[in-house]
């Protein structure tokens, strides 16, 4: 995709000095008005390729300026009429779930299980953004995360390769369009590469021990799916692998990703991650910085000028190589070619269609509610009396979660306030909000109450980057207020906002009904309370594992086998497990209810056998199964397909997700569906990289989530 531009990439390339090359690599932070004559210098002389439209490392959790685009059209028309090269440059700015409208944080996108519905709210964003100057987004983050402690797990997939995938590639699609180069699609950055979601103990920038068996088969999928799709760029990660530090790994950064990935795009750095070789203790200094990052394969330095300042010497000295500096020069002007950005630099104004954006993120918000617990309570009537508590009525920057930059707030965005007033006020009912707690002046309230509905969670600013946190319960605060509504007698419902799948073990007996709601976006409060009272029937699915409390962290569902005991599953066989806590899960991936219930039947395999060339030369394996609402009101059921190798070269996951389908049925609608299995599911990766399929037989479970009972075993001859 990138490759076919390499003619007109070269031309240019022949007419470049060295510093002109150099500038190209360099990424500059987005100046204010002050400085913007002494950027105009900088670009006149060839010396910035690259603008990170942010001022901060932590950009996600702090203010940033807003984008002014008058200045960033004048920028760019320095670089297109009074350099001597005439190149663009490429603007770039973490939207990461929104722009203007922000969308549910990634990891509640993944929850939705609906990736075609994810695309066409990422291919939103893309227009929103690119409006205003921004041709490429810092996004997405597609590290795989099996700790809930670190703050960035809200940012991405969850914990299962598959789904990691499936969503990659609807974020890519959404971002870059059918055609990159039309001025409404943006270029993606598949991020962090790699491994920064195994930072040991949850705890960020930290170090990782990632064997290459666990590399190929679980963190590296969804960057493969990334590349697959088309992603223009690949942002490589802070931390070190096994004492390594990806910045300056030849081996991941060249070998692996361009080699066994077949990457095409450019490399950036995460911010200042160049310079930290040095604290890492690779480097002396920041020539040696810049030479152990370039010659390892990462093509643009971002915001630390340490390229720009070192690599003409590092050139002349001959410690990098010609070749290597026009390689990576080549490969950003691919991407810049390829982005359109040589025949559209500027921005114009247009007319961006909101109200359908809003819709579509009010759509999302929806279908990424996980309904984890109903004892017969949810939905809620309009017409009744509800004692409402919580301690963020008011918070509109809550619900947009971390990593929203510019999302519009005020009006907006709705407070839970107000939207419950609003669906309340619909059915004729009444809602007494008290803000911090369940109080004695509630009492004439709660008298009068049919039932207590708690809106808790946690903060946006205990999520995100930087932001871990060492215990993942509510607040002691918030478990008061739940044991208060349970005394009350009356049937307690609580939503939970939330940016990690938070352990809710302490409060589960006092709540009749537990809503997963995520930070929801710009219509979270809506899609929230709209469900609780039965305007939208959840369907989210658990993306990750929910442990019941911290201590149990590690815990993911595709595990292997240790043997002992001999299929603990989830680890939860009760003579091997913590004596003071059963080691099963509060709610396991994949697990979510519905308002109506669903029937599965008739599991059948067209086959149960299938020759080992067979399935090499494309051949599958099929199966369906039957899939009823038994229940009274419309519904979506996520159909799951799990495998397990059972006897392999080496030891594979007790279950693995294998293929989803989210289907829509009305009360008494049957349906069926059709998984198909082959050469890409069965397989598996080997530590130096190849994949292999092996000869043997498989067990096959479909189902509602990743417990499902067995259905079949099919054998590869
Ligand atoms: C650091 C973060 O790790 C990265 O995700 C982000 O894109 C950059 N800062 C730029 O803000």
């Amino acid at each position: 995709m990138f490759k076919e531009y390499d003619i007109r990439a070269k031309e240019i390339l022949k007419g470049m000095t060295l510093e002109e090359k150099i500038g190209q690599l360099n990424q500059s932070v987005l100046p204010g008005e002050d400085r913007l004559e002494e950027y105009k210098d900088k670009i006149r002389r060839g010396e910035i390729g690259s603008i990170i439209l942010t001022t901060s490392a932590t950009a996600g959790n702090d203010e940033q300026k807003a984008i002014v685009v008058e200045h960033l059209n004048s920028l760019q028309k320095t670089a297109m009429e009074e350099s001597r090269v005439k190149i663009p440059m490429i603007y770039g700015r973490d939207v990461i779930h929104g722009h203007h409208t922000v969308y549910p944080i990634p990891l509640a996108s993944a929850a939705s299980f609906d990736p075609e519905l994810v695309r066409q709210c990422y291919r939103c964003i893309a227009e929103d953004a690119t409006s205003e100057s921004t041709h490429w987004t810092f996004s997405p983050m597609l590290d795989l995360c099996r700790d809930p402690r670190w703050g960035r797990i809200i940012e991405g997939p969850g914990e299962d390769p598959y789904l990691a995938s499936r969503m990659a590639e609807a974020y890519v699609k959404g971002f870059q369009g059918d055609d990159l180069s039309a001025p409404d699609s943006m270029v993606a950055c598949a991020k962090h590469y790699v491994g920064y979601g195994f930072s040991e103990g949850g705890r960020d920038y930290h170090r990782t021990e990632i064997s290459d068996y666990t590399l190929y088969n679980y963190v590296l999928p969804p960057f493969r799916a990334a590349v697959k799709a088309g992603a223009g760029t690949v942002m490589s990660s802070f931390n070190d692998i096994n004492g390594e530090p990806v910045t300056s790994s030849k081996k991941y950064l060249t070998d692996i990703l361009r080699g066994n990935l077949g990457f095409e795009g450019f490399v950036i750095a995460d911010w200042f991650a160049v310079s930290q070789l040095k604290r890492q203790g690779l480097a002396e200094d920041m020539a040696d910085c810049t030479r152990l990052a370039l010659n390892a394969g990462l093509d643009m330095d971002m915001a630390d000028e340490h390229y720009i300042n070192t690599l003409r010497d590092l050139v002349l000295s001959g410690e990098v190589s010609m070749e290597t500096l026009d390689e990576a020069v080549l490969r950003v002007l691919r991407v810049k070619l390829a982005a359109g950005l040589f025949d559209n630099p500027y921005v114009e104004a247009k007319k961006i269609d909101r109200a359908h954006h809003v819709a579509l993120s009010e759509k999302l918000a929806a279908e990424s509610m996980v309904l984890v617990k109903n004892d017969g309570v949810l939905p809620l009537r309009k017409d009744q009396t509800i004692v409402a508590s919580s301690p963020f009525f008011d918070d509109r920057r809550l619900l947009h979660g971390s990593w929203a930059l510019d999302g519009y707030l005020g009006a907006s965005t709705p407070s839970l306030r107000e939207a419950l007033n609003e669906v309340v006020g619909q059915g004729g009912g009444t809602v007494y909000t008290c803000d911090y707690g369940i109080h004695d002046n509630s009492t004439y309230w709660l008298a009068h109450a049919d039932t207590v509905l708690l809106l808790l969670g946690e903060s946006h600013t205990v999520t995100g980057e930087a932001r871990c946190r060492s215990d993942i319960s509510l607040t002691p605060d918030q478990e008061a207020i739940c044991r208060k509504a349970k005394a009350t007698g009356k049937k307690v419902v609580g939503v939970i906002f939330c940016g990690r799948p938070l352990a809710l073990e302490s409060v589960e007996p006092y709540l009749d009904a537990i809503l997963i709601a995520w930070h929801g976006g710009t219509r979270a409060a809506h899609a929230a309370i709209k469900t609780v009272f039965g305007d939208y029937n959840p369907s989210g699915r658990a993306p990750v594992t929910f442990v019941r409390r911290t201590g149990h962290i590690p815990l993911y569902y595709n595990v292997t086998s240790s043997g002992r005991p001999v299929d603990g599953y989830y680890g939860e066989h009760p003579e091997f497990c913590y004596t003071d806590s059963p080691a099963s899960p509060l709610y396991p991936f994949g697990y979510g209810l519905s308002y109506t219930t669903f029937e599965y039947s008739d599991a059948k395999a067209e086959r149960c056998e299938i020759g080992y060339e067979d399935i090499i030369n494309g051949e599958k394996l099929k199966f369906t199964v039957k899939v009823k609402n038994t229940g009274d009101r419309a519904g979506k059921e996520t159909a799951q397909i799990y495998i397990r190798d059972l006897k392999a070269s080496y030891m594979r996951p007790l279950r693995e997700l294998k293929g989803f389908k989210k289907i829509a049925l009305e009360p008494g609608e049957e349906k069926e569906v059709t998984f198909e299995l082959g050469y890409e599911e069965l397989g598996f990766y080997l530590p130096d990289g190849s994949y292999t399929l092996e000869r043997g037989l498989f067990e096959i479970y479909i189902g509602k989530d990743c417990l499902a009972g067995k259905s079949f075993e099919v054998f590869v001859k």
